[in-house]
């Protein structure tokens, strides 16, 4: 399955109207906590919202990405492999040039949400996070039970083996490199447009999104497949969705928990009212 473009999931309201209005965000803040105190295995599936708090632009919505400088083609990956040394030559040549979006990415630092995942990894409320970033800032918050679905840009990847190395670790003076393990052609870790998403990182988010009791939805428009494909897995089998996004999303109506707020603000009050249940002992 690969990298794609947009599709509403089966069960979005037609023009996205909202259902039910969230009652006051102490109340969700309040139900959110509750749902994943009660929880056995929740995860989280992240989008680039949570990064825009720290100067990383989202791809859609206002100021998204694509939304002022229209979608790249989606053929990205065939380029690739009609020519990986051309690729190759022009990104290496291109070293220090940087775009808008790569300019943000190296300068990015986590922020309060990310920080926040991280303490709720730690105090064993988070199993795991399923990430579309490619920016490392939840490595850089602390996080460890981490699944990439589009991968990381500071490392490599083998096409053929999914062998991965830390950018830096690996000589590309021959292009296009060659994996040691099995010869494959070595590329960046990221997932082009129309590249199959790799097997390894696919599978884990199946695993995990099957596994859920309850998925928290921070900061994705939930439209790309196949990541979009996790929620209806996770609220097929009965899950509970969590959804923390200040503007609507086709899963809004069907989250038992709406925090409509930047996830820097509301995650840090969640980690908050979860100690607080836990100390209670309540739930
Ligand atoms: N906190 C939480 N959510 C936010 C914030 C914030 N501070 N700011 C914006 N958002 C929300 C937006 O309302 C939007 O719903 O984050 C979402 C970002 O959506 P997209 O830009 O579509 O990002 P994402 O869902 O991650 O896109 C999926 O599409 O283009 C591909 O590969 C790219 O990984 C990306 C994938």
């Amino acid at each position: 399955m690969a990298l794609g473009g947009e599709t509403a999931p089966p069960f979005a309201r037609p023009g996205g109207a909202a259902v039910t209005s969230p009652s006051s965000l102490d109340q969700e803040l309040e139900k959110a906590a509750r749902i994943i105190h009660a929880s056995a295995y929740a995860i989280a599936l992240v989008g680039a919202g949570i990064s825009v708090e720290s100067g990383v632009p989202p791809f859609r919505g206002p100021g998204g990405l694509w939304t002022r400088h229209g979608e790249p083609p989606m053929d990205g990956y065939q380029r690739f492999l009609a020519d990986p040394r051309a690729w190759w030559a022009d990104i290496l040549s291109r070293q220090g040039e940087h775009s808008e979006f790569i300019k943000a990415l190296s300068e990015a630092k986590p922020n309060a949400a990310h920080r926040a995942m991280a303490d709720l990894e730690k105090l064993g409320f988070l199993k795991h996070i399923i990430t579309q970033n490619i920016d490392n800032l939840h490595q850089e918050a602390g996080s460890v039970a981490i699944t990439e679905i589009h991968g990381n840009r500071l490392k490599l990847r083998c096409i053929a083996c999914n062998a991965r190395w830390p950018l830096g670790e690996f000589p590309t003076d021959e292009i296009p490199p060659r994996c040691p393990h099995c010869g494959g052609i070595v590329k960046t870790d990221t997932v082009m447009f129309g590249e199959p998403i790799p097997l390894d990182a696919l599978e884990s988010c199946q695993r995990e999104s099957r596994l859920c009791d309850c998925m928290l939805l921070v900061g994705t428009s939930a439209v790309v497949y196949p990541a979009a494909e996790f929620p209806v897995i996770a609220f097929r089998r009965g899950a509970k969705l969590i959804e923390i996004n200040p503007m609507e999303t086709p899963l809004s109506d069907v989250s038992a928990a709406v925090l409509r707020a930047p996830a820097g603000e509301v995650m840090p009050k969640l980690v908050e009212r979860l100690k607080g249940l836990s100390g209670a002992g309540a739930g």
